[in-house]
């Protein structure tokens, strides 16, 4: 059971080349951050592994399932998507009816619906936007409300696409809470990011992308301790690692308590 590329490559319409060879596997449970310049692929990726983007060679496996037997609408209910913009995934006129769209599609009953609604909206703190239009609050907001629509479909795997980008302390803080009773549900989650600090906070396991590949699959240490994998993906050193570096500390620093630890241990 899990989410497998297996060589995968996908060409946009046209012949773009945008993903080649990707070999990846993500476990059930699991916590996987993907990072990487811009145009690297993770987008492309992560859309493969939810069937929205069918591999042009190479497979794709879900629990087993090759995506390319299946419709996307069918992989939903295992790997939800949150797109890296919501006004690509929003489409409905109140953000109770978007979060509640695929269970109602779904033809859930009725108490079953409100149940995954309401933890949806506990844990994205919408409570008093249920009856706004999604397009009439902030950005920052908005993409909670697309967070939710698909915590709501309670898939065995989260993927969620740069949802960091113009959240300030208070969404950076929900995110980090709902991912944890994601974890502790069972839930895999993906995130692709560009903020690194993020990054050592909540991750282990970091794939690095670059140039259409995966260049990199290890731990955070491993990833941010990497200097020619740092520069090909053009990813940012935590501050705390570029600090413990310059004072010439040893170990892989990534936090404030690994920054403790190390300081504590001179002594
Ligand atoms: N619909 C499309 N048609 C043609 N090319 C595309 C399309 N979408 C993306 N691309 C190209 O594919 C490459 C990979 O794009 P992708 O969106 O996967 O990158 P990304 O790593 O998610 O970047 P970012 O960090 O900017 O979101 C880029 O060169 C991009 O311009
Ligand atoms: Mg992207």
């Amino acid at each position: 059971m899990s989410i497998e590329l297996k060589n995968a490559s996908f060409s946009y319409p046209g012949g773009f080349l945008a993903n080649e060879n990707l070999t990846l596997t993500i476990a059930p449970g699991e916590r996987v951050a993907i990072v990487g310049q811009n145009g690297a692929g993770k987008t492309t990726c992560v859309k493969m592994m939810n069937g929205l983007h069918k591999p042009c060679d190479g497979d794709v496996l879900i629990d087993g399932e090759n995506t390319r037997d299946f419709t996307a609408a069918h992989i939903a209910r295992t790997v939800g998507y949150v797109f890296q913009n919501p006004d690509d995934q929003i489409f409905n006129q109140s953000v109770r009816k978007e979060i509640e769209y695929m269970p109602r599609y779904f033809k859930l009953p009725d108490e079953e619906i409100r149940r995954r609604v309401d933890r949806a909206v506990a844990l994205t703190g919408l409570e008093k936007y249920m009856k706004k239009n999604p397009f009439d609050i902030p950005y920052p907001i908005r993409k909670f409300v697309t967070i939710a629509a698909v915590l709501a479909t309670e898939p065995k795997y989260v993927i969620f696409d740069e949802p960091t980008a113009g959240q300030d302390k208070w969404g950076t803080e929900i995110l980090e809470h709902l991912m944890d009773e994601l974890e502790k549900d069972g839930i895999a989650v993906v995130t692709i990011t560009h903020d690194m600090e993020f990054v050592a906070r909540n991750f282990k396991r970091v794939v690095a992308m670059a140039h259409k590949n995966i260049i990199a699959d290890g731990t955070a240490g491993e990833i941010f301790g990497n200097d020619a994998v740092v520069e090909e993906s053009r990813i940012l050193k935590p501050q705390l690692t570029i600090l413990a570096e310059s004072l010439g500390l040893p170990g892989q620093i990534l936090t404030c308590e690994d920054l403790v630890t190390a300081l504590t241990g001179l002594n």
